[in-house]
């Protein structure tokens, strides 16, 4: 297994659709490992493959206190949504910033397991933000696009002085 490089936002790769995945093979399931090993050591809830510049459409989240409840999702897709909610986000892409988005409280989603096996999920609370949050990676969208542009502006000055800071 290894620690996949996590892409810090401002990056334009945060911003590239993901493609499905065709076959769910060796390969897929090596990505999963490799991500689940990432997002447990961040720490983090969730990944997208996204974020460690792997443009197909692979999640993993781990939402339970003892981290020990692995969900992968390949190819997933929100087949129906209920409610509203806001709750604050972060992101590991977008480190120490926290922030409240409004979301569907309730989620249907489909996806294909790491054997390739197709299945549903009802979802709701934290789990639902997660897959909302994650999905949106997929598609190439990262929370802090939800802000006004001021928040934006700010958040991405904010980030790219770190960097320099850490450089
Ligand atoms: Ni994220």
């Amino acid at each position: 297994m290894a620690i996949l490089k996590i892409l810090q936002y401002p990056d334009e790769r945060l911003h590239k659709a993901a493609k499905k995945v065709e076959r769910v093979n060796e390969v897929t399931r090596k990505l999963v490992r490799n991500m689940a090993e990432t997002m447990y050591a961040a720490p983090g809830v969730g990944l997208a493959a996204t974020q460690v510049d792997v443009h197909e459409q692979v999640i993993v989240i781990d939402v339970s206190e003892a981290r020990n409840q692995l969900k992968v999702f390949i190819n997933p897709e929100i087949i129906a949504s209920s409610g509203a909610e806001e709750c604050e986000e972060g992101c590991l892409s977008v480190p120490g910033i926290y922030e409240m988005v409004r979301r569907a409280a309730k989620v249907t989603v489909c996806a294909l397991n790491e054997k390739g096996d197709s299945f549903t999920l009802e979802a709701e609370g934290f789990l639902a933000v997660c897959i909302q949050h994650e999905i949106d990676h997929l598609h190439g969208k990262v929370f802090v696009e939800y802000l006004s542009q001021l928040k934006q502006t700010r958040i991405r000055a904010k980030l790219k002085k770190r960097l320099r800071e850490t450089m």
